[in-house]
């Protein structure tokens, strides 16, 4: 089976072809950074405009690609959300007719299934179960995962998202959107030894986050330093280097703990913030130490990308799921909510 993969729940455009026999024929990103970039963040208008503009193309392109033609698919899955609604309309109105007017099935996908079930496109793929670390602009949660659709919800933070912390914190020392990259650009040449900011709600029991606390406490920081500091730039790197290794800290904390309470001897990190390299080192010895390992996506599979929907699509419609041509995107769409698939 066949599956054009379509994404559109943010500010990247993705589509993908993904063969149930050969694996992945062809995949491709179209990224909206310089469109967002003199904003300073996503503008959600500006961001479903473009989809219009881009989903096309980027269709046509991957068919081109892998070397087929309209009958060579044999279904088409969308982001159905969560995400922006108006982008998400964009990707579900176009993925739903292509599906239509192949008179093929159609399947509506869950962006944060999509991230999860991204490192099965990597060899080797972990087994289940696994345990999941999420960590994106818009979620940071712990999942225990028994199999496509069987999803118990570990923890997860109780405000801000990782990357959403990444992203302000990075805003707050003047670099540019999207700040995640950046600031763990700017904290390879910072002194860990110079400041050491808390690890969230590591010291209690249990497996939510919470980063909003370390956001103040790095605002605090610079403010009550810079304007004794000759060295701004010095200060500002030292800053971000603290606040990297207080966010990676926190969440390899968590991680140990989910793994240990769950017995899962595989972690999975996925999402946009599992690109981040300290994150991915940590992660590594922590799981090596534990008498496990750590699987992820290629880089480019962990932000977001039309490989994981179709991937994910492939799994529910091979299982004989479909959505109505009525299907509604959901801006906000709980994980666990999703039925499992198979047996
Ligand atoms: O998964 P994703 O592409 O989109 C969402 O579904 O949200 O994740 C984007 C997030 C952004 O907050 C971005 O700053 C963050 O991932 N990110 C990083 C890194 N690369 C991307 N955060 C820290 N370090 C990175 N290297
Ligand atoms: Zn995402």
């Amino acid at each position: 089976m066949r599956v054009l993969g379509i994404e559109t729940s943010c500010d990247e455009t993705g589509a993908a072809i993904y063969d149930g026999e050969a694996g992945l024929l062809a995949h491709a990103v179209y990224s909206q950074v310089a469109l967002h970039a003199e904003y300073g963040g996503v503008v959600p208008e500006l961001a479903s405009r473009d989809h219009v503009r881009k989903t096309l193309p980027l269709i046509r392109e991957v068919m081109g690609e892998a070397g087929l033609a309209a009958g060579a698919i044999d279904g088409v899955a969308y982001t159905a959300g969560p995400g922006l609604i108006g982008a998400l309309l964009v990707g579900a109105a176009i993925g739903r007719s292509l599906a239509w007017a192949w008179r093929v099935p159609a399947v509506a996908v869950h962006h944060m299934e999509g991230h999860l079930l991204a490192p099965m496109l990597e060899a080797p793929a972990p087994e289940f179960p696994f345990v999941a670390l999420l960590v994106s602009g818009g979620h940071t949660q712990l999942v225990e995962v028994t199999g496509v659709g069987r999803y118990r919800l570990l923890g997860e933070s109780l405000d801000d998202a990782a990357g959403e912390a990444f992203d302000k914190i990075a805003k707050i020392l003047g670099l540019p959107y999207p700040g995640g990259p950046a600031l763990a650009r700017l904290a390879e040449r910072g002194d860990p030894k110079r400041f050491e900011f808390p690890r969230p709600m590591t010291d209690r029991p249990g497996l939510d986050f919470s980063f909003s606390g370390l956001k103040t406490f790095t605002l605090n920081t610079l403010h009550a330093e810079l304007p004794g500091t000759g060295n701004s730039d010095q200060l500002k790197a030292d800053v971000a280097r603290a606040f990297e290794e207080a966010v990676v800290d926190t969440l390899v904390v968590k991680c140990r703990r989910a793994v240990r309470e769950t017995g899962c001897r595989r972690l999975v990190l996925s999402g946009g913030v599992a690109a981040n390299r300290c994150l991915r080192e940590r992660v590594d010895l922590m799981m090596a130490a534990e008498g496990g390992r750590s699987y992820y996506p290629r880089l480019v599979f962990c932000t977001d990308n039309g490989a994981m929907i179709a991937y994910a699509g492939w799994q529910r419609l091979r299982a004989g799921e479909q959505v109505a041509l009525g299907f509604s995107p959901r801006a906000r769409w709980p994980l666990d909510s999703l039925p499992p698939v198979g047996a």
